[in-house]
């Protein structure tokens, strides 16, 4: 390896640097350029400092520049491709058109274990010493990680113990269990990552297994770091920015400290789930905060508490960071199929979801934004409920009710109104004899259209109801519609949440036990984040104070929708 000599001439700020590269001095200008050239040239280079070509300080810069230039050096000397491959980096047509800017898509979906964990989880596995491969390892994870080091452990005839959260979709248990073969013990434990992982620490020491972290350690953090040595590579022109889901940060910080040592000009962009975001918090508030509940929906990012490594990379090289909810991250989903014909689990789609907002925010127009696509486990049963609202976080469907005067020709009037518009759903339902309540979704595509739509039945004598924005409307009456009863006296009607998990339904059916009588039920499992459960119950004016009491105890979120007009007019 050639060695490369970096001169000070002069002393204090004054002092000019000098490389000499195949034996002449080259003038090197600007403090960057100085850093840039170390980091660059680090694993390839060995350099030594002196003062005026006279070798009499030679070692004590370098070793500031070594830690500096630490992660660069792990993340080109990672071990990863005898597991992983090079995905490629692949412009999405239609989101690209539709948002004004070129978006890359780097495809970490398609690496043998369908996301990008395997990276990191292989650098760690293969840099352990023959000894601690013969005791084996051990991890706690939420699903892609221990496929990584599944894999991993099978590549190198070491034993793993998997400890995931029993909330973990099965596909990915069944893919740990693919991938890992003989080599794999699971153990399902905790509903969320970190309950997980404190079990794995006990076991660790128990059986005296070593940890592959999935996101706190430098040699995982290089091990993802690797995705961006990619993406630099295979686009050399300018990139505005990077967006990078953000779990306990393990991927945006390999990828950061790549980048900002090579390309420092790209900004990179952290994007997590409005209920998962524990590294924005963080940062916000200059220390690690730990989350007291994740949304479960975006499962490979639900992490409570962040590293301590990858919360300091964060602070020292993220330029942004987004937030997106539910609804954002399922029209990225869609997004993503409709250019790739490829399923994104909700965590995969994360950055894509990330870029749209943070475009908009910015109101970028022609640059080029690079979305890590990073994994694509998604259960089967969450499409349906992924479907419904992409359409809705893509704000392509309005949701109205209209009332038709019962009179021959008001129904088709009310078709002429709505035009060639695709109708996405329709609920009608007689109400009295004068009058007929409509439940109508209608395909749009603009933001304002179903205030349009609305107005314009307004005007032509129709009273009607936007509900585009309205949760009660779109999770439950949607199904109900035409639950008008006589019966159903001093009807109070709530809406409950609890995190959707196996036996949770039963769990809040037995707690609601009340004095009161029940008129109304409706639960449908969507395969989401939260179980969304509308009651009706029948409660005596006088005993209103007493119910509070017993909602406060119940410990479920709630809202009351006793005064919803949505409500009013279909079912109270
Ligand atoms: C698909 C997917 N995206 C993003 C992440 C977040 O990665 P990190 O914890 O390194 O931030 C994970 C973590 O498992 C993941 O599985």
């Amino acid at each position: 390896m050639p060695a490369s000599t970096l001169f000070v001439k002069g002393c204090g700020l004054r002092a000019s640097l000098y490389v000499v590269k195949n034996g002449r001095p080259a003038p090197i200008r600007q403090y960057r350029q100085f850093a840039c050239h170390l980091e660059a040239r680090w694993a390839a280079f060995h350099f030594r400092l002196s003062s005026g070509g006279q070798s009499k300080t030679p070692p004590i810069p370098l070793i500031m520049a070594q830690k500096k230039t630490d992660y660069l050096k792990q993340i080109l000397n990672a071990k990863v491709y005898d597991v992983a491959r090079e995905t490629p980096l692949e412009p999405a047509r239609s989101l690209s058109a539709r948002i004004n800017n070129t978006v890359l898509l780097k495809r970490e979906d398609m690496q043998p274990v369908f996301s990008f964990k395997l990276r990191g989880a292989y650098n760690k596995m293969a840099h352990l010493d023959a000894a601690q491969l013969k005791r084996g390892v051990i991890c706690a994870s939420a699903g892609n990680h221990a496929q990584g080091v599944a894999l991993g452990a099978n590549k190198l005839q070491t034993t793993a113990v998997i400890v995931m959260p029993v909330t973990t979709p099965q596909l990915k248990i069944d893919a740990v269990k693919r991938f890992g073969g003989r080599h794999v013990e699971i153990v399902l434990h905790g509903e969320s990552y970190s309950d997980a992982y404190q079990h794995a620490l006990t076991l660790e020491q128990k059986k005296g297994l070593t940890f592959v972290h999935p996101f706190d350690d430098p040699l995982v953090i290089a091990g993802q770091g690797t995705v961006a040595m990619e993406i630099l590579r295979q686009h050399p022109g300018p990139i505005h920015a990077i967006f990078v889901a953000i779990g306990g940060g393990g991927l945006i910080s390999g990828v950061a400290a790549y980048v900002k040592a090579l390309r420092p000009e790209i900004k990179i962009i952290g994007v997590q789930m409005c209920d998962s975001d524990a590294m924005i918090r963080s940062v916000e508030s200059g220390k690690r905060v730990q989350l007291d509940d994740v949304g479960l929906f975006a499962d490979g990012t639900a992490v409570k508490y962040v590293g301590s490594e990858t919360f300091r990379l964060c602070k020292q090289y993220v330029d942004d960071y987004v937030r997106v909810d539910t609804d954002a991250a399922c029209a990225a989903i869609k997004d993503v199929f409709q250019d790739t014909r490829t399923v994104m689990e909700p965590s995969g789609a994360l950055a894509i979801a990330g870029a749209k907002a943070y475009a908009a925010k910015h109101k970028l127009k022609g640059e080029t934004l690079v979305a890590i696509a990073c994994g694509a486990n998604m259960n089967f049963d969450r499409l349906r409920f992924v479907a419904e609202r992409a359409e809705i976080g893509e704000q392509r469907e309005a949701v109205l009710a209209v009332s038709l005067p019962e009179a021959r020709g008001s129904f088709r009037k009310f078709c002429e109104l709505l035009g060639p518009r695709n109708i996405t759903e329709f609920n009608y339902r007689i109400a009295d004899a004068k009058e007929a309540h409509l439940f109508v979704g209608v395909q749009t595509s603009k933001a304002d259209e179903g205030d349009k739509i609305a107005a314009n039945f307004k005007r032509h004598g129709f009273k009607t109801l936007n509900l585009t924005n309205d949760e009660l409307a779109k999770l439950h009456l949607r199904h109900l519609v035409g639950g008008h009863s006589p019966l159903a006296k001093n009807e109070l009607l709530y809406r409950f949440e609890f995190p959707e998990r196996p036996g949770a339904l039963m769990r809040f059916l037995s707690s609601m036990n009340p004095n009161w009588n029940i008129s109304l039920f409706h639960y449908r499992n969507q395969g989401a984040d939260y179980g969304r459960i509308l009651v009706g119950i029948q409660v005596p004016p006088n005993e209103k104070k007493a119910f509070k009491e017993f909602l406060q105890a119940l410990g479920y979120r709630y809202w009351d929708e006793s005064n919803n007009p949505a409500y009013k007019l279909f079912l109270g």
